[in-house]
């Protein structure tokens, strides 16, 4: 009995002893295995696709396809097949621009530069912040106001162009993930960053928001780069109604199509949050096409929380004769009101009433009081974690 137990001990150890000699044998072959597995399943980490010269992205200032340097944007995979075009902005950057500094009067914004178009390309934002070192003036300080009063509250800037907000943001730590699609705001952009020295904290998409993944032609507003929009937007425009001649009459110019750009949906941002990413104010300034962007928002919404939103709400209005618009920004405001955001006036003073939104002013805010202080509301729940 004793004998029998002590043999079956001893073929189990020798069992285990024959295991492991396996393990030792073919250790090599195991732990490469094993690497290769852990590779594969990193792969679009690991091995970011880089893009070579196909990049479809159009200079506006030569006319011609760019030759994107190839280590500079790559791609990422995301896993409903859709693919994020990043912008690495650690490389370097030997553009030469000019970058004057932004004169906010807030004490704690000093030296932040800003690189900007040729003022007389870019009439409007490079040109107020070449002469007065400033662009929409109160809608920064309320968005600097709210970014001071809240913690731990990053920025996701939709239609970064020179990337004004997104540099006023990582001057308070934040991190930002900035989205837009013209390649020569992004290379500027990308200078501003590294001028600033704040590479760490931008996340820098070159793609264009939308309702789908496909790829669209970007009209170009001369003399305001900053004012380009998705040409889809003109096919929507009832034929007496395109959005050209609106363009037309505000600027004297033409828009012209210059540069095709692939989008993106809203919820697919959430697939490259770094990981602290739980609570941003978002900006979105793209042209009209935010009431679009909002039918693929809410994997966004569930998974962030927004205290705030900043819109420029006056080209929705514009266009809202549009073939389907009127719905399209019907549904954006209920989206919002269900998620119980309040429209304000950026003056931070005004409540304005969802119902009168075809006279609301250019730029809006949009709050949730449940979470930061609301004009006429003195209530400032749940400031940090
Ligand atoms: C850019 O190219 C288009 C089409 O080839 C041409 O019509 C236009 O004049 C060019 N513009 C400039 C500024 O060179
Ligand atoms: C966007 O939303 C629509 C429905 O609202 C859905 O059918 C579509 O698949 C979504 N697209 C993406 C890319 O998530
Ligand atoms: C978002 O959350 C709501 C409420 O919890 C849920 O009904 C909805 O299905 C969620 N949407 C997505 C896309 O996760």
């Amino acid at each position: 009995m004793v004998l029998k137990y002590h043999r079956r001990l001893i073929s189990t150890s020798l069992f285990i002893d024959e295991i492991m000699k396996l393990i030792k044998r073919y250790f090599i072959v195991i732990t490469v295995f094993f690497l290769f597995y852990l590779a594969i399943i990193n792969k679009n980490r690991l091995f970011p696709r880089l893009v070579f010269g196909q990049f479809h992205l159009i200079s506006t200032e030569s006319n011609q396809t760019v030759n994107v340097r190839q280590s500079q944007l790559y791609e990422h995979e995301i896993s409903n097949g859709g693919i994020i075009t990043l912008y690495d902005v650690t490389q370097d950057n030997e553009w030469d621009f000019q970058c004057p500094k932004t004169q906010y009067n807030e004490a704690d914004i000093t030296d932040v530069r800003i690189c900007i178009y040729d003022p007389q390309h870019d009439e409007h934002v490079s040109g107020q912040l070449n002469d007065h070192g400033k662009w929409e003036p109160v809608v920064v300080r309320s968005f600097l106001r709210l970014l001071r009063a809240l913690p731990n509250t990053h920025v996701i800037d939709i239609g970064a162009n020179l990337g004004l907000y997104t540099l006023l943001a990582t001057k308070y730590d934040r991190h930002v993930i900035a989205v837009e699609p013209l390649y020569d705001s992004l290379i500027r952009l990308h200078k501003s960053i590294q001028i600033n020295n704040v590479q760490h904290q931008v996340t820098l998409i070159a793609n264009a928001i939308g309702v789908k993944h496909e790829r669209l032609a970007l009209n170009i507003v001369d003399k305001n780069l900053g004012a380009s929009y998705l040409s889809y937007l003109d096919q929507l425009a009832p034929s007496d109604k395109k959005l050209e001649k609106l363009v037309d009459e505000q600027h004297g110019i033409p828009p012209r199509v210059l540069a095709e750009v692939d989008t993106i949906t809203l919820d697919d941002l959430v697939s490259i949050y770094p990981i602290f990413f739980k609570r941003a104010i978002l900006k979105m300034d793209i042209e009209g096409f935010e009431a679009l962007a909002f039918s693929n928002a809410s994997v966004l919404f569930n998974r962030t929380e927004i205290p705030a939103i900043y819109m420029e709400f006056g080209k929705l209005i514009e266009i809202k004769y549009h073939r389907g618009m009127m719905k399209k920004i019907e549904e954006m405001l209920s989206f919002l009101k269900k998620r119980n955001y309040e429209p304000y006036e950026v003056n931070d003073i005004n409540h304005i009433l969802y119902d009168n939104w075809e006279s609301w002013p250019w730029d809006v805010a949009f709050r949730r009081c449940d979470i930061c202080r609301c004009p006429g509301l003195e209530k400032l729940v749940g400031s940090a974690e």
